[in-house]
């Protein structure tokens, strides 16, 4: 039986017990007082309104410039459960302003208070520069520390190295965010299993190991999202209400290992995978990634399984995903894997309307695409049309804006986070960081077997190494700094 036994919240039970809530309760007063008497100093944030920046939606000032009263949106009431809240938000929409808000580049709603929300950001192995307007590097924050490709670290098989290391690149997402450069959501790690290690990119994923590389994602997510002792608040034991440090994203899901092999393309492809293989192998490190890590959300990928696209494919994101593993947040498609489906998966005949339609009713929330012929991501260019031909219903696009405004909710996107609002500058590419990620690659390097001596590697003996080769092999020291580091 696949993981039927495998324990899920229990872990984040085990972190909540009431002896915490004591302490909890005091650190984040302290965390608040301090906070308040900091007065956010130096602090800017990227919620760019009326010529001003701002760390949260619901800051009564940023109102007060749009001309509207903080207190009279419900959605801004921080004494109200999530859910309430994101039920008005959504409520005060219409459905052009909501449609605006099912891509990556989320337009917000300004008549209502909704800023706009770069979604994608990216954090391998150390926060990405994905270039302005989303997270990037520049003034006073020229870089992020860099850690080991995650092959590498893999390789250390260490638990609480991979967490440490989730933890170490939150901190910096948390310190670039208050100083407006960085959002809070990351579509990372890459989880997919590496059947065939001549993969062009085996570097970017734990392995080939479907249980090492579920349990890499279970601690870089935990480090990720983890906010010490389960966050501040008491209704932290809903699923859906439980504060998150920074979200990260399982991806791609599923059974994507193929990007350019043979005649075989990564958007077209259509992986065969008989369904032991499908539960043991591919879906294996996702049912971890989110039942056990708590991952805010999983990405699908280009490909088609069986046939079917995967970003299209209700049984693996409905079924699966949410019913049968409980992914508490959203659901992303690879960047114009709904685009793919017209432009290039012919066979299918879908319209863009018929696409957009196809994926949202399969259980996609979010669609992140890049401009073609005229048209951004799919959803918000045909998501009213689908709605008015009556393909989807306006209560599916609610549903999908539910579960990406619960997830910014839980980030503290409108109300702040006051336990990570002190980090500044000096907490991206600190000593400590720059010393952890040192220590993952020393203890990722392997050496497994030399037997019968073949490589001449007796340190007695060897004092010096010399590497020959092309001059920009020896010296890459920007390639080997890794994929995703800038995009
Ligand atoms: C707001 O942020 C933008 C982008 O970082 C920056 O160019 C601008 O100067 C900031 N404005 C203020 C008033 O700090
Ligand atoms: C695992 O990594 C952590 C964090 O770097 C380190 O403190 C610990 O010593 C490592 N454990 C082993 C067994 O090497
Ligand atoms: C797509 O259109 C072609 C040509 O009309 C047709 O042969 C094919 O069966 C259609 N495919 C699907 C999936 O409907
Ligand atoms: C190696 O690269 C660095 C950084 O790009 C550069 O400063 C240095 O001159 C290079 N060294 C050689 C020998 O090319």
């Amino acid at each position: 039986m696949p993981l039927a036994a495998m324990p899920s919240a229990s872990s984040f039970l085990s972190r909540c017990r009431p002896t915490l809530a004591v302490a909890v309760a005091l650190l984040c007063a302290i965390a608040a007082a301090s906070s308040a008497a900091g007065g956010g100093a130096g602090r800017r944030g990227p919620i760019a309104t009326a010529g001003k920046n701002y760390t949260r939606v619901c800051d009564p000032a940023r109102f007060a410039a749009l001309g509207l009263d903080a207190s009279r949106f419900r959605y801004c009431d921080a004494s109200l459960p999530y859910a309430d809240r994101v039920r008005d938000l959504v409520g005060r929409m219409t459905l052009e302003e909501k449609v605006r808000n099912l891509g990556d580049q989320a337009e917000g709603a300004p008549r209502v208070g909704l800023p706009p929300y770069r979604w994608w950001g990216e954090a391998l192995h150390g926060v990405s520069d994905v270039g302005p307007g989303g997270t990037w590097f520049g003034d006073v924050v020229p870089g992020a520390t860099s850690f080991p490709l995650v092959i590498n670290a893999a390789a250390a098989f260490n638990e609480s190295l991979w967490r440490a290391v989730g933890t170490a690149v939150s901190t910096e997402v948390r310190a670039m965010y208050n100083l407006g450069h960085a959002e809070l959501t990351y579509w990372s790690p890459n989880i997919n299993v590496v059947r065939d290690p001549r993969w062009g990119r085996a570097s970017e994923t734990p392995g080939e190991d479907p249980f090492l590389v579920g349990r890499y994602a279970v601690n870089f997510v935990r480090g990720m999202q983890d906010v010490a002792g389960g966050g501040c608040s008491a209704a932290a034991a809903d699923p859906f209400a439980r504060p998150i440090k920074v979200s990260s994203c399982c991806k791609h899901f599923a059974a994507y290992d193929v990007d350019a092999w043979f005649k075989a393309d990564r958007l077209t492809f259509d992986a065969q995978v008989q369904e032991r293989d499908m539960v043991e192998t591919f879906e294996r490190p996702f049912e971890m990634c989110i039942r056990d890590g708590d991952a805010s959300c999983v990405m699908c990928s280009y490909n088609r399984v069986n046939g079917i696209p995967a970003c299209a494919d209700a049984r693996l994101l409905t079924e699966t995903v949410r019913e049968q593993w409980q992914l508490h947040g959203y659901i992303v498609s690879d960047c114009d894997s709904v685009r793919v489906m017209v432009r290039d998966a012919k066979w299918l005949n879908y319209t863009g309307v018929e696409a957009t339609a196809a994926a949202m009713k399969a259980g996609l929330d979010l669609d992140c695409g890049m401009f073609w012929e005229g048209a951004r991501d799919f959803f918000t260019t045909y998501g009213v049309d689908a709605v008015r031909q009556g393909k989807i219903k306006e209560a599916d696009v609610d549903n999908a804006l539910t579960n990406v405004y619960l997830t910014l909710m839980r980030l503290g996107f409108f109300d702040g986070m006051p336990e990570f609002e002190s980090l500044g500058a000096g907490d991206v590419c600190s000593k400590d960081h720059k010393e952890l990620a040192a220590d993952a690659a020393r203890q990722g390097m392997v050496l497994l077997k030399n037997d019968a001596r073949r490589l001449p590697v007796d340190p007695n003996k060897i004092k010096s190494v010399s590497l020959v080769g092309l001059l920009e092999h020896i010296n890459a020291t920007d390639v080997m700094l890794g994929d995703y580091r800038e995009l």
